[in-house]
């Protein structure tokens, strides 16, 4: 496994890659890598391809008051999983290769990040689709790998990279969870023990949206009314930012789940905030 810190070395390093035939793979992440990191990287080495994953805490995609400072950077662990799950060549830019002191050319992707967490974190999908569209034209990869977990992330890239006619595919991976249903975060490590019992119960009310829409439950308002109820009624839950179900595509909410929807939700445990989602279709009932 190779690590490089510079522009230029992962250019050389892909170009070399490419060289000898297969894909390239890619894997964006702010490290602090766990199960879900680890479920895109064995997707990427899984497919055959040469496989490139980034590690960076990405400035620009953090609010005044969000935990960039606090955000965990244990990078002598990560690099030992890279290495444990195979990966080719991990990119780990040092500071200053990625932003120079001032940026002017952002990218802004329209409506798809108004709502849901765009509504409470003004400027954060401007800074996600502005790295990512740098780290693509660096790598070069044929595919990248995101998680469901983050949806509206996924969906946002999807339709930078289809808008800016970037050449490559991007693959969607299932969001991984905890035995207990949380979804995995590199956040949940600020929990504390009660915190992290009561974090529980964002899947339980996704689940109980899943199985109330199966059984014929229609109406996005009682569905939600439903979510709301069972996650208030924990002790640690400190703020509901928004419960939503939303079409999968263009992210506007709907009244009614006629086919397919996406269930999303942020709340805070704590001074912590989490998200999760799941897609629920409607029964015949
Ligand atoms: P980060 O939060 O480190 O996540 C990196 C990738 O791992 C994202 O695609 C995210 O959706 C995926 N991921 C996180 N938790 C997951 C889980 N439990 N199951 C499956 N996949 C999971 O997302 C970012 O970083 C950044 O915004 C980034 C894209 C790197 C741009 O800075």
């Amino acid at each position: 496994m190779e690590v490089a810190k510079s522009i230029s070395e992962v250019r050389d390093i892909v170009k070399a890659a490419r060289g000898r035939g297969g894909k390239v793979g890619f894997v964006p992440t702010m490290g602090a890598l766990h199960a879900g990191h680890v479920s895109l990287i064995r997707r990427s080495v899984e497919d055959g391809c040469f496989t490139v994953v980034s590690i960076f805490v990405n400035p620009t995609q953090f609010g005044a008051g969000e935990d960039f400072e606090k955000y965990p950077r244990p990078l002598d662990a990560d690099l030992k999983i890279c290495e444990d799950k195979k990966v080719d060549l991990v990119f780990v830019p040092a500071a200053g290769e990625l932003y120079g002191k001032e940026t002017l050319t952002w990218v802004n992707v329209e409506k798809l990040t108004a709502g849901l967490c765009g509504r409470f974190r003004p400027g954060h999908f401007r800074g996600v689709a502005t790295v990512c569209a740098k780290l693509f034209n660096i790598v070069q990869p044929d595919v990248a790998y995101f998680g469901q977990k983050d949806a509206q992330q996924a969906v946002v890239i999807k339709k930078m990279v289809a808008e800016l006619n970037m050449p490559l595919e991007i693959s969607i991976c299932p969001t991984v969870r905890e035995t207990d249903g949380l979804a995995v975060s590199s956040r949940n490590q600020y929990l504390e023990p009660a915190q992290r019992k009561d974090a529980a119960c964002l899947y339980s009310a996704l689940q109980k949206c899943r199985q109330s829409a199966k059984s014929g439950m229609r109406d996005t308002q009682q569905l939600i009314a439903e979510m709301r109820k069972i996650i208030e009624a924990v002790p640690t839950v400190k703020q509901i930012d928004y419960i939503e179900i939303v079409d999968t595509h263009s992210l506007q909410p709907l009244e009614k789940i006629i086919d397919k929807a996406l269930v999303a939700l942020a709340v805070k445990i704590g001074t912590t905030r989490l998200i999760d989602n799941v897609i629920v279709s409607a029964g015949s009932g």
